[in-house]
């Protein structure tokens, strides 16, 4: 009976043990299960019908996005396996290498920015994002202003409102294409795309139009998550939709054209840019 009791014990202590050993998900440590899937494509077909984005603008950045995330795993395959062949030395694995930058950045980089769309565009008074703002800029005009003039720059690529978790200390950045000006450690709290296959299609060259659509459906309930604030549900009505998630305007009763994610099809596109 007593061995049957010691016996029952350790068997409980052993479960504890494997549960207290799992890898969390928690704070961004993936189970090591899930380390080397590939990485599949985020939906984010709620945004159609999002004011001041046309569908046909939407479905074609949801279809370049897809084509990031594939290249990202093919990259990802293709050097571990020349690893594996002992081809590491060569050109070949040296200019896989440098691409990956550019391919997994485009692909994070969309996520967030996709991420941080969908809102009412108003972020509520008084939270602890507000403050640090404007302990940082001195105002959310300012701040505002710095993003905008940091997104009105010439050239392709990203603004991000990054926060360094070491001080604090929240900087409005410029990403030159999608791997180059990333501030090491710091955590991306909101994400503009300003290549030009995000707003060419609907504002041809005014980039200003398209920023005052951005801010118009910024979603700063999702921000202020990345920023650490418990947010309350009901500060964040959801905004109307001029179409129901995911069915074109005007293409109600016509079946929805799929397109194939192509890599060709993403890198040709970003480079017209
Ligand atoms: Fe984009």
């Amino acid at each position: 009976m007593r061995k049957a009791i010691v016996l029952g014990v350790a068997c409980m202590a052993l479960a504890v043990l494997a549960v207290t050993c799992k890898p969390s998900g928690d704070g961004g440590k993936l189970p090591v299960s899930r380390a080397l899937e590939p990485y599949r494509a985020m939906d984010f077909g709620h945004l159609v019908g999002m004011e001041g984005f046309s569908d046909a603008l939407l479905k074609m950045h949801f279809t370049l996005y897809q084509g990031y995330v594939a290249n990202t795993n093919a990259l990802l395959e293709k050097t571990r396996a020349l690893v594996k062949e002992g081809k590491a030395e060569g050109p070949e694995y040296a200019e896989l290498k440098r691409r990956l930058g550019f391919e997994f950045n485009g692909m994070k980089l969309h996520e967030y920015y996709f991420g941080n769309l969908g809102g009412s565009g108003v972020l509520p008074k008084d939270n602890a994002l507000s403050s640090a703002i404007e302990e940082n800029f001195g105002s959310f005009e300012n701040w505002k202003a710095d993003f905008i003039a940091t997104g009105r720059m010439r050239g392709i690529g990203w603004v991000v409102l990054y926060q360094d978790p070491a001080t604090g200390r929240l900087v409005n950045t410029w990403i030159n294409e999608h791997e180059t000006g990333h501030l090491v450690g710091c955590v991306p709290l909101l994400v503009m795309d300003v290549f030009e296959h995000a707003y060419v299609t609907d504002y041809g060259l005014d980039r200003k139009a398209y920023i005052e659509a951005f801010f118009k459906n910024v979603n700063w309930k999702v921000v202020l998550q990345r920023f650490g604030v418990e947010v309350k549900e009901a500060d964040f009505p959801q905004p109307p939709r001029s179409v129901q998630p995911g069915v074109p305007k005007g293409e109600e009763a016509r079946p929805a054209k799929t397109e194939k994610p192509s890599t060709e099809t993403a890198k040709s596109a970003e480079r017209k840019s």
